[in-house]
């Protein structure tokens, strides 16, 4: 059995990485309808990925015996007026899924649950890569976007994504 809160919280962020692929998703139609389909592979993939984290945190909770409740997931709500403020979201929801990974981080280290701490590593390492690429994405659309042929190596470069399932085997 695990801490009650520790469980918890792990169960609420199978809910947040599902909200998150929806709201990646959202992102990838945005620039599907944009015509940027580089753009909305790379947002595609992502949602797949984040598809994937809720599926490690939903096993993990299975491997150790702890109930696991699905709940509603929201509609995506992010104002996507442009292309930059799309790109900005994305990098604002990072950091926000961060501070959820480390508060499970921290009720698991309260709670001298190491099994959790060990598990959520990767999640810590994951977080800290998802927040360097859509930095990434933020500097070149800065560079790049307004230059209609750069946007467009851009977008090609974006359309290289290929999906990987995650490192994590649990
Ligand atoms: Fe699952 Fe992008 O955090």
């Amino acid at each position: 059995m695990l801490n009650k809160k520790v469980s918890e919280l792990l169960n609420d962020q199978i809910n947040k990485e599902l909200y998150s692929a929806y709201l990646y998703l959202d992102f990838s139609n945005y620039f599907e309808q944009r015509g940027l389909d580089g753009f909305a592979n790379w947002y595609y993939i992502q949602a797949q990925e984040e598809r994937d984290h809720a599926m490690l945190l939903y096993r993990y909770l299975q491997n150790n015996n702890e109930k696991v409740t699905l709940d509603a997931i929201a509609k995506p709500d992010k104002d996507l007026s442009s292309d930059m403020d799309v790109l900005k979201a994305g990098l604002a929801h990072e950091e926000y899924v961060t501070s959820l990974i480390n508060d499970i981080y921290a009720a698991a280290y309260e709670a001298k649950d190491f099994r959790t701490m060990q598990f959520l590593d990767w999640f810590v390492k994951e977080q800290g890569e998802e927040e360097t690429n859509a930095n990434d994405l933020i500097s070149k659309m800065e560079l790049f976007g307004s230059d209609p042929k750069s946007l467009y190596m851009l977008n090609s470069e974006l359309a290289a994504r290929v999906y990987s399932a995650p490192s994590l085997v649990l």
